[in-house]
């Protein structure tokens, strides 16, 4: 049984991937190329998004526009403890300050109710609070009817760090669309993945996305060997284009798929352990189907269970991002973000996938029971 089973997808699309990938062959452009243009078109239509810049990982999707911002030292930024380095990497990166703020219990998103008391500590610690980045946790969206008010009554700017949620929605809001930039990862184990590493970055502001194609390539002008802003190479591979061409045409299904997966998941799980809950109107993607058990020493006995049986699974997020060492200058100890670190303890995640049927689902049922 695979975690993520991209064998499976390949073989149904092989025939049109390989004409794709043979047409960047016959044209050459292997440097923005016309796929990374069709492609951007496609996913803005797909989010309905006004510009979307797609580039070289979720990483620099996020680097991207905090460098659009002038983000720097002296800046504080606010996000959770409970989600992939790179979302608190890129503020680190930038000399500004991550202020980790604690999760809700069942959904492992940012909590926004803590947001205005640390924005206030922020201030008096002297710092200047700048942004928000909400997280959609393994596929589901963050609060953002909620973040966007705090934002607005505060001055802050918001963004959407949907690596893991693309094609998930808020009242048929397509991820992708909420705050004034969202941003997105094609890591292969992604909902929508390439055959390497890649991203891509949306916002209704054409200033702001101006800025950022520039600052996608080297902070181009009006070409690269003309440099108005600091900028990195940062473009999405026309052959990864084109995969991701490919790709979309069967994502919609495939996010059907997903659904369908985690539904007959949450209806056949042992009543001890809790599947990530998905609030009313809230349609996940389904990155991962994360479970809480009910101890550090219940999640290790399913998992050696698991283990066993030949069944994958993963632990998202063993050590929340406060307590990294590479955290460690902000010194916040463990107990400081309770509910981060007690999930952090109790959580795994078990396979998934559009193409798991009912049978393998099944055996991984009832290694849960057992
Ligand atoms: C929440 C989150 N943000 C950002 C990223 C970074 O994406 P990439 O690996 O494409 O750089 C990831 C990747 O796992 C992620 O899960």
């Amino acid at each position: 049984m695979q975690f993520i089973d991209l064998e499976k997808q390949q073989k149904k699309i092989r025939k049109q991937l390989d004409k794709r990938i043979s047409n960047v062959l016959d044209h050459g452009k292997y440097i923005m190329g016309p796929e990374v243009f069709e492609l951007e078109e496609k996913l803005v239509n797909y989010t309905n998004t006004k510009y979307c810049i797609s580039c070289s990982s979720g990483t620099d999707a996020l680097l991207i526009p905090l460098m659009a911002k002038n983000i720097g030292i002296g800046d504080a930024i606010f996000t959770t403890p409970f989600t992939y380095i790179s979302t608190a990497e890129v503020i680190k990166l930038l000399g500004a300050t991550p202020i980790f703020i604690d999760i809700y219990p069942k959904t492992f998103n940012i909590n926004p109710d803590l947001l205005e008391p640390a924005i206030l500590k922020s201030i008096k610690m002297g710092l200047k609070p700048k942004a928000i980045i909400g997280v959609d946790i393994f596929g589901l969206p963050a609060r953002y009817r909620k973040l966007e008010r705090i934002c607005n009554d505060n001055n802050l700017f918001l963004i959407e760090d949907a690596a893991q949620s693309f094609g998930s929605s808020i009242r048929g809001q397509k991820a992708c669309s909420f705050g004034d930039v969202a941003t997105t990862s094609f890591f292969p184990a992604k909902p929508l993945g390439c055959y390497g590493d890649g991203g891509a970055i949306f916002t209704d502001d054409y200033q702001l996305a101006e800025k950022m194609k520039s600052i996608r390539i080297h902070g181009q002008g009006t070409d690269k060997y003309d440099n108005i802003n600091l900028g990195i190479n940062g473009r999405l591979d026309t052959m990864q284009a084109a995969i991701l061409l490919t790709k979309l045409k069967i994502f919609e299904e495939e996010i059907t798929l997903r659904n369908k997966v985690a539904k007959y998941y949450i209806e056949n799980l042992p009543s001890n352990l809790a599947p990530q809950h998905i609030p009313k109107d809230y349609i996940s993607s389904w990155a991962q189907f994360s479970i809480i058990t009910s101890s550090n020493e219940a999640r290790s006995k399913i998992i050696h269970n698991f283990t066993k049986n030949k069944i994958p699974s993963m632990i998202y997020y063993r050590i929340p991002l406060h307590l990294q060492k590479v955290f460690s200058d902000l010194n916040l100890k463990p107990g400081s973000l309770p509910v981060s670190e007690t999930i952090a303890k109790k959580i795994f995640s078990i396979p998934m996938h559009p193409y798991l049927n009912t049978s393998l689902q099944d055996k991984v049922l009832n290694t849960l029971g057992s």
